[in-house]
């Protein structure tokens, strides 16, 4: 019998959702179970007992922060909810210096940057001078958390085994505001290593990063999963087993908010509603990050719908993350010892 590889997640970091191999995934995926089932029957679990967690927000959010906060305080810990417009970044702290100094009173920075062409960057700069694990809350690149939970929320409606499985991920128009790529973009390269089919639909002028596409290429290689793109909605969503429309910028095309906007509503009727459903296969789950422009996105009979899973997918964000804080912001001593390792792993590295 194989034996289960040992895993050790103490001080590390988790920007990107490749940053934990599968095995380490797995054994996320795992403890999120265990602890969900544990809360749900009132035993405690205060794994990080008095550790601490600053929340960086430069961005607004309803479940990152209610679930992270929540979270620190069910593992036995507190987090610190920092607005960045009430710190001195502003007036010139540095990404190092965050680092250095907010790493030398908490466990665990997470951090939520989506300014584009700048987020990811500031939070990888932020974790090369950080003694203690950083947690990437949303980038202009990844939101790694949420695919987590995306990613147990499938496995509790279509099984363990996702190989062969067909995900649509579909661009959706939203006149709110030009929403960031990243979840598409973590959902693709996540589920795709997983061996799901997964098929991208977007308008042309909505295309993800290249290395992106070519990460969830070679992850479907590797797993026996596939990969592709369409510019046809129906084509996505016919005969998937889980449906994931949602709406995001086209920044790739233009920085010009007014023409973003102007290229939208060329696409008013990329909507996920009965029609659209009904093309995917009967018992297919539909998906959604939240928020949603209901009535834009989806059509309130979906989102409300027999079919959404949106609640569920909200609350996992809870449970894939207190596995992850439980797994990284381990004994400071092991955290500091783990730091040089990282900085010479980072001199080589990704994004
Ligand atoms: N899905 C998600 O990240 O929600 P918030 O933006 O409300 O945190």
């Amino acid at each position: 019998m194989p034996t289960k590889p040992k895993i050790n997640l103490t001080g590390r970091d988790f920007i990107s959702d490749l940053d934990f191999s599968i095995p380490e995934t797995e054994a996320v995926l795992e403890l999120a179970a265990r602890l969900k089932k544990e809360y749900r029957s009132g035993i405690p679990h205060p794994i990080l007992r008095d550790k601490t967690l600053a929340m960086l927000f430069f961005f607004t959010s309803t479940r990152t922060r209610g679930s992270f906060e929540a979270g620190m305080a069910q593992l036995g810990g507190h987090a610190a909810f920092i607005d960045s417009q009430t710190t001195q970044i502003s007036h010139g702290d540095t990404a190092k210096e965050i680092g250095r100094i907010f790493g030398s009173y908490f466990n665990g920075i997470a951090i939520r940057q989506c300014d584009w062409d700048f987020g990811n960057k500031y939070i990888n700069e932020v974790a090369e001078h950080s003694a203690a694990p950083v947690l990437n809350m949303q980038c202009d690149v990844y939101h790694p958390f949420q695919i987590l939970a995306d990613l147990l929320t499938i496995r509790e409606f279509k099984g363990r085994n996702l190989k062969r499985r067909k995900i649509a991920v579909s661009w959706a128009y939203a006149a709110s505001y030009q929403k960031p790529i990243s979840v598409p973009q973590s959902l693709i390269i996540q589920l795709a290593r997983f061996g799901m089919d997964v098929v991208l639909a977007h308008p042309p002028e909505y295309k993800l990063m290249p290395d992106i596409l070519e990460k969830a290429e070679q992850g479907a290689a590797a797993s026996g999963g596939s990969f592709r793109i369409t510019h046809d909605m129906d084509d996505a969503f016919t005969d998937a087993d889980v449906v994931y429309p949602k709406s995001w910028g086209c920044m790739l095309t233009t920085s010009d908010l007014k023409e973003s906007a102007e290229i939208g509503r060329k696409y008013t009727s990329w909507i996920c509603d009965e029609r659209r459903m009904a093309l995917a296969k009967p018992d297919a789950i539909y998906m959604h990050c939240l928020p949603a422009d209901r009535g834009l996105e989806v059509a309130d009979a979906v989102i409300d719908g027999p079919q959404s899973v949106v609640y569920d997918e909200a609350e996992n964000r809870l449970h894939v993350q207190k596995a992850v804080m439980a797994l990284t912001m381990g004994p400071k001593k092991a955290a500091v010892k783990k730091v040089a390792a990282k900085k010479t792993a980072r001199k080589t590295s990704r994004r």
